[in-house]
């Protein structure tokens, strides 16, 4: 298998909670390595930009105000299989729908604040790393 890089957010209700070392106890429990990092506030720009893919989904607007309303922290992880094993230990966009043990049916509050955030492929992975990090803050 082989190393990937994939991007995560800690979503305004893991920030809010004081539970960011909790989710990445998880995280890092599942073998992943956080390689970069960072705690920003995002602008409403960026949120624009990052979830561009929704602006048609009726949820659009709730989620860029829910993801500028407090810090978030973003970050890199590295590991074999990392975009599909990180979507694995996450769980369900839903967290009705997601297995015990998973990010989002330990922590998220709802469909919307689902707690974290993680690429679905490759090539979103490149992109969404580029959106937030230069190459040279990503240390292994
Ligand atoms: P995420 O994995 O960051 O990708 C898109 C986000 O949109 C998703 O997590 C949720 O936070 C949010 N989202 C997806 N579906 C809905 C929905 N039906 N209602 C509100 N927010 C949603």
């Amino acid at each position: 298998m082989a190393i990937e890089h994939t991007f995560s957010i800690l979503k305004p209700d893991v920030t809010r909670r004081n539970l960011t070392g909790k989710v990445n106890a998880v995280i890092e429990a599942a073998g992943l390595r956080i390689v970069a990092q960072k705690r920003i506030h995002m602008t409403r720009a960026q949120a624009e930009k990052f979830y561009g893919v929704h602006k048609e989904r009726p949820f659009f607007g709730e989620l860029v105000e829910m993801m500028t309303a407090a810090p978030v922290v973003v970050q890199v992880l590295q590991g074999e299989n990392a975009i599909a094993k990180y979507r694995e230990v996450m769980g369900a966009t839903n967290p009705e729908k997601a297995d015990a043990g998973t990010i989002r049916k330990e922590f998220a509050l709802s469909m919307g604040e689902n707690s974290a955030h993680g690429s679905d492929a490759p090539e979103t992975a490149a992109q969404e790393i580029a959106q937030f990090f230069a190459g040279n803050e990503i240390v292994g």
